[in-house]
């Protein structure tokens, strides 16, 4: 089962490279500034980007570190990574292969693991916290970003089939509260986290990642009939012959136990 989302991973991220360096929300999100401002990136520091997509946590980070790993399971996106490095001249960023819940590194390597937007991916995601709590030194920094849910189960259950249909390499959305339980259960003290909500235009959203006509239909079926209880978070709103919709993401300042 594992092993069966990971493929879908790398086919679907494979396939969505180029979308993902220039996508808005993932090239400027306002998470990113957030993560950048609790952080407080270190000039002396080794730092480890997991998933890093097309590198856009670490491009950011670099300029404010000794060195950056940026880490992915899909090695078109470390490529894209690495082109968008090599042309901002950040030579301090090195690009790497990795499954987050397996990371081929020593422990307490790092000074400050990232991971933004990609722990919903993560098929065993309580295993992927244990990786990040291993690398990082005693008293060291994770940085994290993902979206987050409504804490009702059927409603939470209603909003990830919703994402899973959009993206087959989606495996869960959790409530915030579930999130700061596995941080703390995995060694992670969770010490500041904001929340904030981001609106998207409909096909743009599912044209990243290729999303069938029929399939379209049938997710904007479900947005005519989402459960009460997911009103506030997907607050959505037919405009201009398309659908907005919003998604709720957290940016969660944790430190590992010295
Ligand atoms: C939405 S993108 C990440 C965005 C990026 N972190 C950013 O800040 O813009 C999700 C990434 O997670 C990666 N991914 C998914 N599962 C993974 C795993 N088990 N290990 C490592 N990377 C994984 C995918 O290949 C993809 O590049």
């Amino acid at each position: 089962m594992s092993d069966e989302l990971k493929a879908k991973v790398q086919a679907q991220f494979g396939a969505s490279a180029e979308g993902y360096a220039t996508s808005d929300i993932h090239a400027k999100g306002e998470s990113l500034g957030i993560l950048l401002e609790l952080v407080k990136p270190q000039p002396d520091w080794l730092a480890l980007d997991v998933a890093t997509g097309a590198g856009h946590t670490a491009l950011l980070f670099a300029p404010h570190l000794a060195h950056v790993i940026a880490s992915d399971l899909t090695e078109a996106m470390l490529r894209k990574t690495a082109e968008l490095a090599a042309a901002r001249n950040l030579t301090n960023l090195e690009t790497k292969a990795a499954d987050a819940e397996e990371l081929p590194f020593d422990d307490a390597l790092f000074d400050l693991v990232t991971c933004r937007l990609a722990f919903h991916h993560f098929p065993n995601p309580r295993q992927a916290l244990s990786e990040f709590a291993r690398v990082l030194k005693p008293g060291g920094t994770l940085g994290f970003t993902d979206n987050i849910t409504v804490p009702d189960k059927q409603a939470a259950g209603y909003y990830n089939a919703y994402e899973k249909l959009r993206d087959p390499s989606h495996n869960w959305v959790y409530p915030l509260v579930r999130l700061q339980a596995m941080f703390e259960k995995a060694g992670l003290q969770v010490e500041a986290s904001r929340q904030l909500s981001k609106e998207f235009e409909f096909h743009k959203w599912a044209d990243r990642q290729h999303v069938s006509d029929a399939d379209k239909e049938k997710l904007l079926e479900m947005m005519r009939h989402i459960p009460e209880a997911l009103n506030p978070l997907f607050a959505p709103r037919w405009a201009d012959g398309t659908m907005y919709f919003s998604l709720w993401e957290t940016v969660i300042f944790a430190k590992k136990g010295t």
